[in-house]
């Protein structure tokens, strides 16, 4: 059987923080609401003209480094993000000519908060039947662009980034199982109204910006992450004290603190970069984990959870041997 095994990690993060009190002089909040609601300190914003795949681009070739591989052995890069630099061509084909590579299929996910799980899904099942060897899997966003900065609800609570993930074809496990689910029922407690089809003479401004039902979504992420890492688990015979690391979509320290809590683990055994990075959507997991293997948390051979909620509703998760 070929698994699809974590050969390299990388990340970028730009280089502008910005910090609550900064957010303080913007809108009307405080540091201690937003640390204390959502676990957040700083976050990271993209220069003026820095797009998602200049980010993607340096977190892919840390990625590959990382690796111990040369770039011209990866045969297929997904994008996952929700902030595209341009409705088309699809941000993975601009990442694969910026790293010189041709002809490899490259495309997008968009499953926004979600996206990492899903592409990581879809280059596992590449790989594991034969489709692919190297699969860069990169989430990226620059969520600074569809936040309204005079929206105190919503735009204390992102920040930008990119992770990336080199998937190789091995022997040995791997990713040992992917779930994706999706619920459209709950389009609008978290949307970003204006797209293309709508027409974009016809849009607001502001429909270009995240709209969320906070408090809603939060109840939601809540039940439905417990239920995906209770499918997870069952679904392969494992336990939760086989576990070593949750690492978790980053969006809010209560809805990461109520996942372990669920799985009974302690906060030392999960990643946490929420109150560095915000929520980086599609970003966040690869960012997490990279964080954790280059400070040497997560080690060779462990046992790991990935699990995410976002927009559609859109969640999952996946169980991997590192
Ligand atoms: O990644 C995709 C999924 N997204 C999520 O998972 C996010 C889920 N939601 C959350 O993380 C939380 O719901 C929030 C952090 C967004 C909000 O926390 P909350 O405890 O649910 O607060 P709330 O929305 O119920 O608002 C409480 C109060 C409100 O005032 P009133 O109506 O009680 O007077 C808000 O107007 O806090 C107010 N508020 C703020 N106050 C200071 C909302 N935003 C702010 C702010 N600063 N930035």
């Amino acid at each position: 059987m070929t698994f699809a095994r974590i050969a390299g990690t990388g990340g970028y993060l730009p280089e502008r923080v910005v910090t609550n009190k900064d957010l303080e002089e913007m809108v009307d909040t405080t540091d201690d609401w937003i640390r204390d609601r959502s676990g957040i300190k700083r976050r990271h914003i993209a220069a003026k003209g820095e797009k998602t795949s200049d980010l993607a681009v340096v977190a892919a070739e840390r990625a590959i480094e990382a690796a111990g591989m040369d770039v011209s052995e990866v045969d297929l890069i997904i994008v996952a993000t929700s902030t595209p630099d341009k409705v088309f061509p699809s941000t993975a084909c601009i990442v694969q000519r910026r790293l010189g590579l041709r002809k490899i299929p490259a495309f997008d996910v968009n499953a926004a908060c979600s996206g990492f799980i899903y592409a990581l899904d879809v280059a596992n099942r590449f790989i594991s039947t034969g489709g692919a060897r190297n699969a860069l899997v990169i989430g990226s966003e620059t969520m600074s662009r569809i936040l309204d900065w005079t929206d105190r609800s919503t735009c204390v609570l992102f920040g930008d980034g990119a992770g990336a993930v080199l998937l190789r074809a091995s022997n040995e496990a791997g990713i040992i199982s992917t779930h994706i689910h999706s619920d459209g029922e709950f389009e609008e407690l978290l949307h970003v109204p204006a797209g293309i089809s709508s027409g974009y003479d016809t849009v607001q401004q502001e429909a270009a910006f995240i709209h969320m039902k906070g408090n809603e979504v939060f109840r939601k992420a809540v039940s439905t992450l417990g239920n995906i890492a209770r499918e997870t688990l069952s679904g392969n015979n494992i336990k939760q004290e086989d576990l070593a690391w949750l690492v978790p979509h980053q969006a809010n320290l209560r809805i990461i603190t109520a996942a372990a809590k669920k799985l009974e683990l302690s906060m030392d055994q999960v990643i946490v970069t929420v109150d560095e990075h915000a929520n980086t959507s599609s970003a966040s997991i690869p960012l997490a984990l990279d964080v954790a293997i280059r400070d040497g948390r997560i080690k060779r051979g462990e046992l790991l959870l990935f699990e995410a909620f976002g927009a559609g509703f859109t969640w999952g998760s996946a169980l991997v041997r590192y």
